[in-house]
C-alpha cells in the first residue's frame, strides 16, 4: 500500500469502463455512487449555509462543522490558514490541534508546499506526520486557492485506515472551490 497518494489539485473524473457502465444501469444504486451523492448534497448544504454571510471565519467554521457532522468516520475536520509562510490553525471540529505547522512539515505542510491534494491511507507510515489525535489513522489534505494564490488547507482525519479515496478528493475539491468562490464574490 502506498504511504502517500498525491492527487491533482482539481481531481478529474475517470471515464467509466464497460464494467462500470453496466453497474450504473443496475436498478439498485451502486455503492460507487454513495460518496458522489453525499458530496453533491453537501455542495447544496454548503451553499445554503454560505448564503448572505460575509464573514470568512463564520463560514469556515460552519463548513468544518458540516463536514464533521455529515461525513462518516471522521474525527477531525478543519482549516489551517497560510500566514507569513506558516500554516496557522483555523476553524475546526474535533480535538484540540497544534496551532502552527511549518510549510513542508506534516501532511498539511507537504500538501501546502506541493499545492496538491494528499491522501494518506495510513498516517503511521507517513514520514513526519504530526499526530494531533491518537485516534487518527488516515488523513486527506486539500489546498485552498484564491485564484493561483495558496491561502491554506482543509484537513480531515479518520480513525479508519484507508478512509479517504479519489472520490473524497474530488468531492472535497469541489466543496473548497464552492467555498472559495463564494468568499471571492464577497471580496475576501
Ligand atoms: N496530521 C496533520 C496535523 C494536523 S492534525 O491532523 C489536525 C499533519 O500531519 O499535518
Amino acid at each position: 500500500m502506498p504511504v502517500l497518494t498525491a492527487t491533482k489539485k482539481r481531481a478529474t473524473k475517470k471515464a467509466p469502463t464497460k464494467k462500470a457502465s453496466k453497474k450504473l444501469k443496475a436498478t439498485k444504486p451502486s455503492k460507487n455512487n454513495v460518496k458522489p451523492k453525499l458530496y453533491a448534497s453537501l455542495v447544496v448544504q454548503l451553499l445554503s449555509l454560505l448564503k448572505g454571510e460575509h464573514d470568512f471565519i463564520a463560514n469556515a467554521a460552519n463548513f468544518s462543522a458540516l463536514l464533521f457532522s455529515s461525513l462518516p468516520n471522521v474525527n477531525w475536520a478543519g482549516f489551517y490558514l497560510l500566514k507569513d509562510d506558516e500554516l496557522v490553525l483555523g476553524p475546526f471540529q474535533g480535538n484540540p490541534a497544534c496551532a502552527r505547522i511549518p510549510m513542508g512539515k506534516g501532511v498539511c505542510g507537504v500538501a501546502a508546499k506541493r499545492v496538491e491534494t494528499i491522501i494518506v491511507p495510513n498516517v503511521h507510515e507517513f514520514p513526519g506526520h504530526i499526530a494531533c489525535d491518537v485516534a487518527s489513522n488516515s488523513e486527506i489534505v486539500v489546498p485552498l486557492f484564491d485564484g493561483e494564490r495558496l491561502i491554506g488547507v482543509l484537513d480531515l482525519d479518520s480513525p479508519e485506515i484507508g478512509r479517504f479515496d479519489d472520490q473524497d478528493a474530488e468531492g472535497l475539491n469541489e466543496l473548497v472551490t464552492v467555498f472559495v468562490a463564494h468568499e471571492e464574490r464577497l471580496g475576501l
